[in-house]
């Protein structure tokens, strides 16, 4: 189930974030009732003749001092809740990637103590339950912002400065995510998917996120593969183990076993695979990926190459 939720938390962060929530909405559901009902008793009294000034005065006052209460009242409760959010922040031994929000998608840069196990992915992460995850949020152009709202709460993307954002998973699913601060045209197709999964079958996908790009065995990827290497691909996107190592656009040496192409925006078929390659912009309007205007031959060998990486 793909989910993007506040109100089932799917993690200690979320749940006390919901807590804070179901205040606000209890204390202004009473505010709302007592002004609605106060509004009827006047107007129920005015067909009768109105109250004395000194009535009137003092159910003001009372109503001023009340409101006074609950305007504290939930400032400090916010507070309560941004301190817990920051004790629960140090939890020791984090699984920790660094994010880096593009126009328009993400960067998730898997960071080990030994740093030949580091990896890079796009648009997907993949977190263990029951491990705290430390995101290190960065920005690449403009301020974007992080949002899994079943994990945990929004932290901003501000270029030249980094944040932290700690969330948990405490029940495998899939959670969606979203950039919550708007970024340019394709604000709203910058979306991220965060898979939780048991211990075992993270460490099993991390293994393979580590691991170079297969080389291809079907002669049609083959040609794929060469032409990715020779064409304009290359200088934007790295495959890890051949010779493409751009910079700028997603690192695809694992693109097949992601479940959505460019942020969320289709699925991650065939088909999407190849429209997306010769006319992004008719997917997404704006994107910096060019069109690539391929001949038939060529663009089923780029569609066979990059579906076989697993
Ligand atoms: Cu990135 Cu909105």
């Amino acid at each position: 189930m793909n989910v993007q939720e506040i109100l089932s938390p799917a993690g200690p962060h979320a749940a006390r974030i919901l807590e804070l929530w179901d205040v606000t909405l209890a204390l202004c559901l009473a505010v709302f009732v007592a002004v609605l009902a106060a509004f009827l008793y006047a107007l129920w009294r005015g067909r009768r003749g109105g109250a004395s000034d000194r009535l009137a005065a003092v159910t003001v006052s009372i109503a001023v001092a009340l409101s006074a209460v609950g305007l504290v009242f939930l400032t400090v409760a916010s507070a309560v809740t941004d301190r817990a959010l920051a004790r629960m922040a140090e939890e020791k031994n984090p699984l920790t990637i660094h994010v880096i929000a593009h126009q328009w998608w993400w960067e998730a840069r898997y960071q080990d103590e030994s740093p030949h196990r580091n990896f890079t992915t796009a648009n997907e992460l993949h977190i263990p339950v029951g491990r705290a995850v430390a995101l290190k949020l960065s920005a690449d152009d403009v301020i974007h912002s992080f949002w899994v709202p079943n994990l945990g709460g929004k932290k901003d993307l501000i270029p030249g400065r980094d944040a932290w954002l700690t969330l948990k998973a405490d029940k495998p699913g899939v959670y969606r995510g979203q950039c919550a601060e708007y970024c340019g045209t394709q604000h709203a197709k910058m979306a991220l998917q965060v898979f939780a999964h048991p211990a075992e079958e993270y460490e099993a996908w991390a293994e393979q996120q580590r691991s170079p790009a297969a080389d291809p065995k079907e002669e049609l990827a083959r040609r794929g593969k060469e032409l990715f290497e020779t064409g304009t691909c290359a200088m934007c996107h790295t495959i890890q183990g051949t010779k493409a190592n751009g910079r700028r656009a997603p690192d695809l040496t694992h693109l097949a076993g992601r479940s959505t192409l460019a942020a969320g925006s289709v699925p991650n078929t065939r088909g999407h695979l190849a429209g997306w390659i010769v006319d992004p912009h008719s997917v997404k309007p704006g994107v910096n990926m060019p069109a690539n205007p391929l001949s038939p031959d060529d663009l089923q060998a780029l569609v066979a190459f990059l579906s076989s990486l697993r």
